[in-house]
């Protein structure tokens, strides 16, 4: 069958990486049993990196199409669980790094990756959310599981204005947390403080004194950005307080010494969105689904199309995008 579609196409050709929009058919997206009509894509950090020279090696084979996540509606189902019209969500299982991804008017995947859209949420909104959400949330259930309540005391966000940190500063707030946001330019103060959180700190502020241990102050963090940051947390966490570690925008190394953890029996647990369970998925996105509303009400959202992708991907290395990019496919 022959069906014409616009994508961002990656080609590796004589060693040189080219990236560009191209029309594509069908035949040319890897294998699956659904096929899908994408409706809406984001940029988050990982997109960016992949963007930009495929820096951090995201894209893994060519020519592929990038894009981590999408939303849209099945055209054709060989899955027991999918019928055509049925709308579904997509994050992670490699898509847009080594399985064609969501910056495309169409995708094929395996249905085992899919997530049937809750009723709550709708295709667009699952996009304003989008991967960034999903880690949000599943950071959040690390706490419920390991008993990190409201009554614990504060929890700390970082790279607060990001995509992940608006959406957890939002949705810790909502659910009664005390929280406070991390983030590296004073503009962002306001726009942290809509979403909910009661104190924000500049990150040149931060107590870096290099102690094992400091006075305990949060009960938990939610961590996007790794590195000499997350190290001069460390010893600042509360007794049997947690750490969600999601990302590393500022590092990837971790100096860090074992009294937080033999002393005050900390966790430090490592947040997987590409690969998690599919229960686990389906139970963030119906949480994720019943605060929508909220979620979205004070969040920056910016909608683009496919030929806007390249730019929003240098300026979210550059950490000049706030909150979340909705990349609507079919707006060219
Ligand atoms: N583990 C997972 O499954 C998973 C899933 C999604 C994302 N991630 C990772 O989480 C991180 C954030 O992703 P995102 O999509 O939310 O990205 P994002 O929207 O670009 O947010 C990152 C934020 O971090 C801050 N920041 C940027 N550059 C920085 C630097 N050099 N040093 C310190 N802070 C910096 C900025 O906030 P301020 O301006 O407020 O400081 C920025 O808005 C990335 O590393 C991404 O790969 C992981």
């Amino acid at each position: 069958m022959t069906i014409k579609f616009k994508a961002v196409n990656a080609l590796e050709q004589d060693g040189k990486l080219n990236i560009d929009i191209n029309d594509l058919n069908i035949t040319d997206l890897y294998s699956g049993d659904v096929l899908i009509k994408v409706l809406y894509s984001t940029i988050n950090y990982k997109d960016g990196l992949a963007l930009n020279y495929n820096k951090g090696k995201i894209m893994r084979k060519f020519p592929i199409i990038p894009g981590i996540d999408f939303s849209g509606i099945v055209l054709e189902s060989d899955h027991q669980k999918f019928l055509p019209g049925d709308e579904v969500i997509a994050t992670g299982w490699g898509l847009g790094e080594t399985h064609t991804g969501g910056l495309s008017q169409m995708a094929r995947v395996n249905g085992d990756w899919l997530i049937k859209k809750p009723t709550g949420i709708s295709l667009k909104d699952s996009m304003v959310l989008g991967t960034a959400g999903l880690t949000s949330m599943l950071s959040i259930l690390e706490f419920e599981n390991n008993n990190i309540t409201p009554q614990h005391g504060p929890v700390l966000v970082t790279g607060g204005s990001g995509g992940v940190g608006s959406i957890s500063i939002s949705l810790l707030s909502n659910l009664g947390y005390e929280v406070i946001a991390l983030t590296r330019s004073v503009e962002n103060f306001d726009y942290l403080n809509s979403l909910g959180a009661s104190q924000v700190i500049y990150t040149n502020n931060l107590n870096n004194e290099g102690k094992f241990l400091n006075k305990g102050q949060w009960s938990a963090v939610i961590d996007t950005v790794g590195g000499d940051i997350l190290s001069s947390l460390i010893p600042s966490i509360k007794n049997k307080g947690c750490v969600a570690l999601c990302g590393n925008v500022s590092g990837v190394n971790l100096n860090t010494n074992v009294l937080p953890f033999i002393l005050r029996g900390i966790r430090l647990i490592g947040i997987d969105s590409n690969n998690c369970s599919f229960e686990t998925r389906s139970i963030a996105w119906e949480r994720l689904s019943e605060k929508i509303n909220i979620l979205k009400s004070n969040l920056i959202i910016t909608k683009i199309g496919l030929v806007d992708v390249f730019k929003i991907a240098e300026e979210i290395l550059l950490g000049n995008i706030k909150g979340r990019i909705l990349v609507d496919v079919n707006l060219i």
